[in-house]
């Protein structure tokens, strides 16, 4: 399939529609950022969410960003606006949240950068659409009711757009990209920890191909 040019400043919305899946991504090594993102983007995945989880985190974003430009690298695990401002500074293009708060959403207003912020009930998805966020994660999405709560929500929400994430695998993704208010869903699956300590990258591609080619609503 051919892909579509890569924008500088994506929005939320072109995050969300690359790609089927939005690899959720927990770096240990910072020698592993360039080889993992190649591996992905030869699958067919280019948005890429590393979490700010481990102490390599900003430094595997900064090389994602300046080596291997057919990617756009991302933050995950955004929780204030500081950690916004500092994975913008390491070259992160969109910003992934646990949660919304105003200070989140207001930082990454300013800096230029989109925002997938996570909601899980009504009254976080009001927050965020009266801040004008419209393209929403769903987290953590089976836990917090999957499928069944994306049904729910598109009565009173059919505006919104979700990326489900939390809990969602190779065996499940289908049935919520089948949803009509599902444009893509995230996951950790296409980047096991095992794979990258034994610089596995092909089974990382593969993993990204499989992905790629889940059909979508
Ligand atoms: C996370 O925050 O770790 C993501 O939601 C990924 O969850 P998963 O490991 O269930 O895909």
């Amino acid at each position: 399939m051919a892909m579509t040019s890569l924008p500088q400043r994506p929005s939320a919305q072109q995050v969300m529609q690359d790609a089927a899946v939005i690899p959720v991504i927990v770096l240990q090594d910072t020698a592993h950022a360039v080889p993992l993102a190649r591996a992905l983007v030869a699958g067919g995945i280019r948005m890429l969410e590393i979490t700010l989880r481990t102490p390599v985190a900003l430094a595997c974003i900064e090389a994602i960003a300046k080596e291997v430009p057919d990617a756009v690298v991302g933050a995950g695990t955004v929780r204030s606006a500081a950690d916004a401002q500092a994975a913008a500074m390491a070259g992160a293009r969109f910003v992934v949240s646990p949660g919304y708060t105003r200070s989140v959403g207001k930082a990454c207003h300013e800096l230029g950068v989109a925002l997938l912020p996570g909601v899980a009930t009504g009254s976080e998805i009001m927050m965020a659409q009266e801040d004008g966020y419209t393209a929403l994660k769903f987290f953590p999405a089976v836990p917090a009711g999957g499928a069944a709560m994306l049904k729910a929500w598109h009565g009173p929400f059919n505006d919104v757009r979700f990326c489900p994430t939390g809990g969602i695998t190779a065996s499940n993704a289908a049935e919520f990209l089948a949803l009509p208010n599902v444009t893509c869903v995230g996951g950790s699956w296409l980047t096991p920890a095992d794979a990258m300590t034994a610089g596995d990258w092909k089974r990382i591609t593969r993993l990204a191909s499989e992905a790629s080619a889940l059909p979508r609503n």
